[in-house]
């Protein structure tokens, strides 16, 4: 289990950043003439953000009549997704989340936004939906990157997460048969479009 992270001060990202060779390197690629303070860090994050534009992906070549675009077991999927499996009532829309927080019952002793909100028991252990679209370019899964395949957090939602009086009541146990589970991955796997996922640089010692 792990701990509680205590907020990153302004000054900490600052430091983090000088102290690391190869981010220096990089920074001064990206922006030759700045020195490295919070406010060119933001501007060197907004500018990565603006470059992560949605990308057709093949379940929207389905959507819009490609027939070939997705198998027929990613298709069964998107069925159980909206049926039985129940996730499009928070992985909902065009870009899969309802932007809304939510205690899905994963092991943490983070509170989530429940530290920010904290007389609100609903928000306890509650975090914010992600979106689907690219799932599978940035495992491990959750806020805490417990969970490191698809087919985890699948096992996840089967068991339907701790019961706490924080947990979601969308949070119910699924019962799945093995090519069920495997559907539900095969349609997640078709909403990835960009073929671009975003690795940090590793700490040096
Ligand atoms: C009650 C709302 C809710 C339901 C129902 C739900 N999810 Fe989620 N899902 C979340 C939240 C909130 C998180 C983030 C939890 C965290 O970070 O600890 C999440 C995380 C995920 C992740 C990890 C994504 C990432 O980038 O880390 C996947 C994959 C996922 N859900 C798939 C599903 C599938 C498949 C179903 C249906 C079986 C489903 N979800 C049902 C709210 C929900």
């Amino acid at each position: 289990m792990k701990a509680t992270p205590t907020p990153v001060k302004v000054e900490v990202i600052e430091e983090r950043i000088r102290s690391n060779p190869a981010y220096v390197a990089k920074f001064k690629a990206a922006l030759p003439d700045a020195s490295i303070n919070i406010d060119t860090v933001a501007e060197a994050i907004a500018a990565f953000e603006r470059t992560i534009e949605p990308a057709v992906a093949p379940f929207d070549r389905w959507v819009d009549g490609d027939e070939t675009a997705i198998s027929d077991s990613a298709k069964r999927g998107f069925e159980l997704y909206n049926g039985k499996a129940l996730c499009v009532v928070c992985h909902r829309g065009w870009r899969f989340t309802d932007d809304l927080f939510h205690d899905i019952g994963t092991t943490t002793t983070d509170r989530g936004r429940g530290a920010v909100v904290k007389d609100d028991p609903l928000l306890q252990f509650a975090f914010k939906t992600p979106t689907l679209r690219d799932v599978t370019l940035r495992p491990p899964y959750m806020h805490s990157g417990a969970q490191v395949t698809l087919v985890e957090v699948m096992k996840h939602y089967e068991k339907g997460g701790i019961d706490r009086p924080s947990r979601s009541s969308l949070m119910r146990p699924i019962q799945l048969t093995d090519q069920e589970r495997q559907d539900l991955i095969a349609f997640m796997e078709t909403l990835s479009g960009s073929g671009r996922s975003a690795t940090a640089v590793p700490k040096q010692q």
